[in-house]
Protein backbone atom coordinates (compact mmCIF):
# COMPACT_ATOMS: atom_id res chain seq x y z
CA UNK A 1 0.00 0.00 0.00
CA UNK A 2 1.52 3.41 -0.75
CA UNK A 3 2.13 5.83 2.17
CA UNK A 4 0.33 9.08 2.18
CA UNK A 5 2.07 11.51 1.05
CA UNK A 6 1.70 15.14 3.19
CA UNK A 7 2.03 18.71 2.20
CA UNK A 8 3.33 20.62 4.40
CA UNK A 9 2.92 24.80 4.75
CA UNK A 10 6.56 25.61 6.24
CA UNK A 11 9.79 25.31 4.69
CA UNK A 12 11.27 21.90 5.62
CA UNK A 13 14.71 22.50 5.99
CA UNK A 14 14.55 25.54 7.88
CA UNK A 15 12.32 23.57 10.19
CA UNK A 16 14.82 21.23 10.72
CA UNK A 17 17.88 23.75 11.01
CA UNK A 18 15.81 25.60 13.28
CA UNK A 19 15.98 22.52 15.09
CA UNK A 20 19.60 21.99 15.64
CA UNK A 21 21.35 25.15 14.38
CA UNK A 22 19.75 28.09 14.12
CA UNK A 23 19.09 28.65 17.87
CA UNK A 24 17.95 31.83 19.12
CA UNK A 25 16.25 30.92 22.08
CA UNK A 26 16.50 29.18 24.86
CA UNK A 27 14.64 26.39 23.75
CA UNK A 28 16.36 25.95 20.65
CA UNK A 29 19.30 26.51 22.17
CA UNK A 30 18.97 23.23 24.16
CA UNK A 31 17.63 21.88 21.31
CA UNK A 32 21.12 22.74 18.90
CA UNK A 33 23.12 21.34 22.27
CA UNK A 34 21.29 17.94 22.10
CA UNK A 35 21.68 17.60 18.62
CA UNK A 36 25.22 18.50 18.00
CA UNK A 37 28.18 17.32 19.75
CA UNK A 38 29.75 20.32 22.39
CA UNK A 39 32.30 22.38 20.37
CA UNK A 40 33.48 19.82 17.74
CA UNK A 41 33.54 21.99 14.77
CA UNK A 42 36.28 19.10 13.28
CA UNK A 43 34.82 15.46 13.51
CA UNK A 44 37.02 13.73 16.01
CA UNK A 45 38.47 9.98 14.97
CA UNK A 46 37.18 7.36 17.06
CA UNK A 47 40.05 5.68 18.94
CA UNK A 48 39.02 2.35 18.95
CA UNK A 49 37.41 -0.19 16.64
CA UNK A 50 34.33 0.26 14.91
CA UNK A 51 31.82 -1.82 15.77
CA UNK A 52 28.80 -3.53 13.55
CA UNK A 53 26.18 -0.95 11.84
CA UNK A 54 23.70 0.25 14.28
CA UNK A 55 20.15 -1.52 13.72
CA UNK A 56 17.95 0.25 11.92
CA UNK A 57 20.14 1.63 8.65
CA UNK A 58 20.00 -0.11 5.65
CA UNK A 59 22.13 0.85 2.69
CA UNK A 60 20.86 -0.24 -0.91
CA UNK A 61 24.31 0.19 -3.08
CA UNK A 62 23.82 1.20 -6.98
CA UNK A 63 19.55 2.09 -6.51
CA UNK A 64 20.33 4.63 -8.86
CA UNK A 65 21.37 3.55 -12.70
CA UNK A 66 23.52 5.99 -14.25
CA UNK A 67 20.89 7.53 -16.36
CA UNK A 68 18.61 7.99 -13.24
CA UNK A 69 21.56 10.18 -11.41
CA UNK A 70 21.49 12.60 -14.84
CA UNK A 71 17.56 12.91 -15.07
CA UNK A 72 17.40 13.67 -11.13
CA UNK A 73 20.57 16.22 -11.44
CA UNK A 74 19.68 18.07 -14.74
CA UNK A 75 16.03 19.00 -12.80
CA UNK A 76 17.94 20.17 -8.90
CA UNK A 77 20.97 22.02 -10.54
CA UNK A 78 17.86 24.16 -12.43
CA UNK A 79 16.77 24.78 -8.97
CA UNK A 80 19.73 25.12 -6.84
CA UNK A 81 21.78 27.43 -9.18
CA UNK A 82 19.36 30.31 -7.62
CA UNK A 83 20.15 29.51 -4.14
CA UNK A 84 23.55 31.02 -2.94
CA UNK A 85 26.31 28.60 -0.82
CA UNK A 86 26.13 29.22 2.73
CA UNK A 87 29.54 29.01 4.05
CA UNK A 88 28.10 27.92 7.90
CA UNK A 89 28.76 29.31 11.04
CA UNK A 90 30.89 27.26 13.79
CA UNK A 91 27.41 26.61 15.46
CA UNK A 92 25.88 25.58 12.54
CA UNK A 93 25.39 21.58 11.43
CA UNK A 94 26.28 21.81 8.04
CA UNK A 95 29.28 23.89 6.33
CA UNK A 96 30.03 24.57 2.67
CA UNK A 97 26.35 23.95 1.18
CA UNK A 98 22.88 25.34 -0.37
CA UNK A 99 19.66 23.59 -0.02
CA UNK A 100 16.30 23.65 -1.54
CA UNK A 101 12.80 21.95 -0.90
CA UNK A 102 11.43 20.34 -3.91
CA UNK A 103 7.60 19.01 -4.31
CA UNK A 104 6.93 18.87 -7.84
CA UNK A 105 8.95 16.88 -10.17
CA UNK A 106 9.02 15.66 -13.70
CA UNK A 107 7.36 12.39 -14.40
CA UNK A 108 9.98 10.24 -14.64
CA UNK A 109 12.02 11.86 -11.42
CA UNK A 110 8.66 11.31 -9.26
CA UNK A 111 8.50 7.81 -9.98
CA UNK A 112 12.20 7.51 -8.93
CA UNK A 113 11.26 9.17 -5.63
CA UNK A 114 8.20 6.90 -5.46
CA UNK A 115 10.74 4.26 -5.19
CA UNK A 116 12.79 5.60 -2.35
CA UNK A 117 9.12 6.07 -0.80
CA UNK A 118 8.12 2.53 -1.44
CA UNK A 119 11.33 0.83 0.34
CA UNK A 120 12.37 3.40 2.81
CA UNK A 121 9.01 3.73 4.76
CA UNK A 122 6.50 1.38 6.53
CA UNK A 123 3.09 1.17 4.59
CA UNK A 124 0.52 4.27 5.85
CA UNK A 125 2.89 6.39 7.89
CA UNK A 126 3.03 10.13 6.68
CA UNK A 127 6.12 11.07 4.53
CA UNK A 128 6.60 15.33 4.14
CA UNK A 129 5.62 15.92 0.20
CA UNK A 130 8.81 18.26 0.04
CA UNK A 131 11.91 16.64 -0.76
CA UNK A 132 15.43 18.14 0.83
CA UNK A 133 18.03 19.11 -1.81
CA UNK A 134 21.03 19.38 -0.03
CA UNK A 135 24.01 20.36 -2.45
CA UNK A 136 27.78 20.09 -0.43
CA UNK A 137 30.39 21.89 -1.80
CA UNK A 138 33.47 19.65 -2.11
CA UNK A 139 35.02 20.86 0.97
CA UNK A 140 31.59 20.94 2.76
CA UNK A 141 30.99 18.58 5.33
CA UNK A 142 27.78 17.84 7.95
CA UNK A 143 28.65 17.96 11.85
CA UNK A 144 27.18 15.03 14.06
CA UNK A 145 24.13 15.62 14.73
CA UNK A 146 20.76 13.70 15.03
CA UNK A 147 18.20 15.25 12.77
CA UNK A 148 15.05 17.32 14.72
CA UNK A 149 12.30 14.92 16.32
CA UNK A 150 10.03 18.20 16.19
CA UNK A 151 9.98 18.04 12.40
CA UNK A 152 11.06 14.53 10.80
CA UNK A 153 9.53 11.06 12.04
CA UNK A 154 11.72 7.66 11.95
CA UNK A 155 12.96 7.38 8.46
CA UNK A 156 15.28 9.89 6.53
CA UNK A 157 16.05 8.20 3.01
CA UNK A 158 19.05 9.75 1.02
CA UNK A 159 20.47 9.25 -2.47
CA UNK A 160 23.94 9.96 -3.05
CA UNK A 161 24.86 12.18 -6.30
CA UNK A 162 27.97 13.09 -8.24
CA UNK A 163 30.23 11.90 -5.22
CA UNK A 164 30.29 8.94 -2.57
CA UNK A 165 31.31 9.92 0.88
CA UNK A 166 31.67 8.48 4.43
CA UNK A 167 28.79 8.98 6.81
CA UNK A 168 29.88 8.37 10.39
CA UNK A 169 27.43 7.03 12.87
CA UNK A 170 28.17 8.09 16.73
CA UNK A 171 26.31 6.70 19.77
CA UNK A 172 24.94 9.44 21.80
CA UNK A 173 25.35 6.76 24.75
CA UNK A 174 28.75 5.57 24.04
CA UNK A 175 31.61 7.01 21.68
CA UNK A 176 33.03 4.46 21.53
CA UNK A 177 30.22 2.86 19.57
CA UNK A 178 30.60 3.74 16.36
CA UNK A 179 30.92 2.87 12.69
CA UNK A 180 31.56 4.80 9.32
CA UNK A 181 29.25 3.81 6.30
CA UNK A 182 30.29 4.03 2.81
CA UNK A 183 27.85 6.21 0.89
CA UNK A 184 28.51 5.19 -2.74
CA UNK A 185 27.48 7.66 -5.31
CA UNK A 186 24.05 6.58 -6.63
CA UNK A 187 23.18 4.71 -3.40
CA UNK A 188 20.22 4.86 -1.11
CA UNK A 189 20.91 4.93 2.67
CA UNK A 190 17.85 4.71 5.17
CA UNK A 191 18.00 5.14 8.68
CA UNK A 192 15.58 4.09 11.09
CA UNK A 193 15.68 2.62 14.29
CA UNK A 194 18.23 2.92 16.80
CA UNK A 195 20.75 4.50 13.68
CA UNK A 196 18.15 7.34 13.55
CA UNK A 197 17.28 8.17 17.18
CA UNK A 198 20.65 7.33 19.20
CA UNK A 199 23.79 8.30 17.20
CA UNK A 200 24.62 11.35 15.55
CA UNK A 201 24.98 11.41 11.88
CA UNK A 202 28.09 13.02 10.13
CA UNK A 203 29.23 12.91 6.26
CA UNK A 204 33.11 13.32 6.97
CA UNK A 205 35.40 15.78 5.18
CA UNK A 206 37.46 15.26 1.76
CA UNK A 207 40.69 15.32 4.34
CA UNK A 208 39.11 13.14 6.86
CA UNK A 209 37.11 10.91 4.30
CA UNK A 210 38.77 7.42 4.50
CA UNK A 211 36.98 3.93 4.14
CA UNK A 212 38.86 0.81 5.86
CA UNK A 213 41.87 2.55 5.14
CA UNK A 214 40.91 3.83 1.76
CA UNK A 215 40.80 7.08 0.77
CA UNK A 216 37.38 7.96 -0.35
CA UNK A 217 37.59 11.32 -2.34
CA UNK A 218 35.16 14.02 -1.78
CA UNK A 219 33.72 15.91 -4.66
CA UNK A 220 30.69 18.20 -4.80
CA UNK A 221 27.90 16.42 -3.15
CA UNK A 222 24.35 16.74 -4.16
CA UNK A 223 21.59 14.33 -1.38
CA UNK A 224 18.32 13.76 -2.26
CA UNK A 225 16.57 13.07 0.93
CA UNK A 226 12.65 12.14 1.58
CA UNK A 227 11.65 12.55 5.61
CA UNK A 228 8.49 10.89 7.07
CA UNK A 229 6.51 13.22 9.48
CA UNK A 230 6.63 12.49 13.32
CA UNK A 231 4.04 10.48 15.38
CA UNK A 232 3.27 10.24 18.58
CA UNK A 233 1.00 7.38 18.35
CA UNK A 234 3.25 4.65 16.48
CA UNK A 235 5.32 2.15 18.11
CA UNK A 236 9.10 3.09 18.99
CA UNK A 237 9.90 0.63 15.54
CA UNK A 238 7.50 3.46 13.69
CA UNK A 239 8.18 6.99 15.11
CA UNK A 240 8.05 7.48 18.44
CA UNK A 241 11.24 8.65 19.90
CA UNK A 242 12.93 6.82 22.43
CA UNK A 243 12.61 8.33 26.75
CA UNK A 244 16.22 9.25 26.93
CA UNK A 245 15.35 12.25 24.04
CA UNK A 246 15.45 15.48 25.42
CA UNK A 247 11.65 16.71 26.18
CA UNK A 248 12.26 20.02 25.08
CA UNK A 249 12.57 18.87 21.60
CA UNK A 250 9.58 16.57 21.62
CA UNK A 251 6.34 18.06 19.34
C1 LIG B 1 20.81 16.46 6.95
C2 LIG B 1 21.75 15.36 6.67
C3 LIG B 1 22.81 13.91 5.05
C4 LIG B 1 23.05 13.82 3.58
O1 LIG B 1 20.51 17.26 6.03
O2 LIG B 1 20.31 16.53 8.10
O3 LIG B 1 22.19 14.73 7.60
O4 LIG B 1 23.11 12.69 3.08
N1 LIG B 1 22.09 15.08 5.40
O5 LIG B 1 23.19 14.87 2.95
MN1 LIG C 1 20.77 14.78 9.27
Amino acid sequence: MAAPVVATSGVLCRALRAGFCRPHGARLLRQAARCLSPGTPAPRAPTGPPAPLPEGLRLLRGFLTPQEEQALLLEVEGALKRVRYEGGHWDQAIHGFREIEKSQWTEQNAKILQRVRDVAFPPGVPQLSLVHVLDLKADGYIKPHIDSVKFCGSTIAGLSLLSSSVMRLVSEQNKDDWADLLLERRSLYILGGRARYEFTHEILKDEDSVYNGERVPRERRISVICRNLPDKGTPYALGTPPENIDPASRL
